[in-house]
């Protein structure tokens, strides 16, 4: 089918519109893609789906997504959906933002490709700007990767270069990113990183995450220790547990960890990739709670669709890449106009928009209205989070699968994270209709109550 025969959205279609289910998902339409997509892609995605269902005796089968606008996505049956998962959160300004595709449109007609770091483009250069005014510090600089894996990378090279020390502390339960610079510090699931084990860094511990005060200490003590082992260069932490399932550390966690670190020569790198930008309420989480890392990591949202990231520095740490000869993070997609231009109208909408208020104060609206329905409901045992960036814990992981398949079913798309994939994750778009959350709350509780 050519492209331009794929359906849209139709013209009266305003972002917000409540779900509409035509068939029940996956229709004819979404099963015959899958089908072919079975034959083309690799199993790694398709193998884990059928396990799980397996393991929880529900069909698990895919829908295949055709278009979008707002908070609304449409699947190749025609059925519309309300999306909490947003492109894992991605979504910061709703799908198919208008200033995202006009700044697309705009810059694509005039440059779509320089030359990477050799011959920047101009818009390149105001991203970075842009990107280093965003660290605490005042006088940073920024490295433009692809994926948030990338900006991982990029960092903990910076972190290695700077201090000439490996080793690395992460947390259990984070998650950085599938390369291999980030997969060894990823806490979330010891599976994800075994298989590849011998080609890891062995050099990597991993601390307990706090979830309250209680649990401070104990963090803090144990990171002491392997600090003071003398070959860590770097500590890695999400200023909130993302995958791990939206949770919340002590507000001082970050801040403590930093100095911390820094009594060992350690950098902190915090990730930013899920909570910067507005999504956990805050444009840059670990700032917001007084804490002063020497490298940001952004992702996901930034390019408001397109793929960009950035490692962004202090510069007595960045500079240590001009103290090495021949050393480069590079690539031949490396700061490309198409996604500089769209990181740019994200990071302009954010601001005109006040979208990292809207995500503080709707996000808090969101939290009290799922503490009141789900009050009492079967299974249920907390929700929680920053912003838009909300985690409702269930009992297991079988019980959270089955719900957000009853959620599907029903229009809406929820992922589940967590170590054990217990928690439903909440990640709209920051410009979400309010008049979508309310019945969204009433639908989950229903799927709580009936299902098993
Ligand atoms: C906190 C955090 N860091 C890094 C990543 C990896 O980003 P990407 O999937 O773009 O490589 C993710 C992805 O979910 C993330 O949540």
């Amino acid at each position: 089918m050519p492209l331009s025969e794929f359906p849209r959205p139709l013209d009266t279609a305003t972002g917000h519109d409540a779900p509409e289910i035509r068939v029940a998902p996956p229709g004819p339409m979404s099963i015959a893609m899958s089908e072919r997509l079975a034959h083309v892609e690799c199993p790694a995605f398709g193998q884990r789906r059928s396990d799980r269902a397996e393991k929880i005796g529900v069909d698990l089968g895919p829908i295949v997504l055709a278009s979008g606008r707002g908070s609304n996505v449409y699947d190749v049956d025609g059925n519309r959906y309300v999306d909490f998962a947003a492109g894992f959160g991605s979504v910061l300004l709703g799908h198919n933002a208008t200033s995202s595709v006009r700044a697309i449109e705009g810059q694509a007609e005039r440059l779509m490709q320089a030359l990477g770091d050799v011959y920047s483009a101009d818009c390149k250069i105001s991203l970075l700007e842009r990107l280093a005014s965003l660290h605490p510090s005042g006088g940073a600089k920024a490295l433009l990767t692809q994926s948030g894996s990338d900006a991982v990378t990029a960092a903990i090279k910076t972190a290695m270069l700077a201090t000439k020390k490996p080793g690395l502390i992460a947390f259990e339960g984070a998650y950085h990113g599938m390369g291999y610079a980030a997969l060894p510090a990823c806490g979330l699931r010891e599976s994800l990183r075994a298989p590849f084990g011998p080609q890891l860094n062995a050099d990597v511990t991993f601390a307990p995450y706090p979830k309250g005060d209680a649990d401070l200490d104990r963090t803090l003590s144990t990171v002491d220790a392997q600090l003071a082992r003398g070959s860590v260069g770097a500590v890695l932490v999400e200023p909130i547990l993302g995958r791990g399932g939206c949770v919340v550390p002590p507000t001082k966690f970050v801040a403590q960890l930093c100095d911390l670190a820094h009594r060992y020569d350690a950098v902190v790198i915090a990730d930013e990739i899920w909570t910067g930008l507005g999504r956990s309420g805050s444009l840059v989480r670990s700032s917001a709670v007084g804490a002063a890392p020497d490298i940001l990591c952004f992702g996901k949202g930034l390019g408001g669709g397109m793929p960009i990231s950035a490692c962004v520095g202090e510069s007595d740490v960045m500079d240590a890449w001009a103290r090495t000869t021949e050393v480069v993070h590079t690539s031949t997609h490396a700061g490309h106009p198409l996604a500089c231009a769209s990181a740019i109208a994200t990071l302009d909408s954010i601001r005109f928009k006040q979208l990292v208020t809207r995500s503080r104060d709707i996000g808090l609206t969101f939290l009290e209205l799922l503490c009141t329905h789900l009050e009492g409901a079967n299974g249920f045992v907390e929700a929680r989070g920053a912003g838009l960036m909300i985690g409702v814990e269930l009992e297991s992981g079988a019980r959270a699968m089955r719900a957000s398949r009853a959620l599907l079913e029903r229009g809406y798309i929820v992922l589940g994270g967590g170590i054990r994939g217990e928690t439903l994750t909440m990640t709209p778009p920051l410009t979400i209709g309010e008049e979508l959350l309310e019945p969204f709350c009433k639908t989950l509780r229903n799927v709580l109550d009936t299902i098993d």
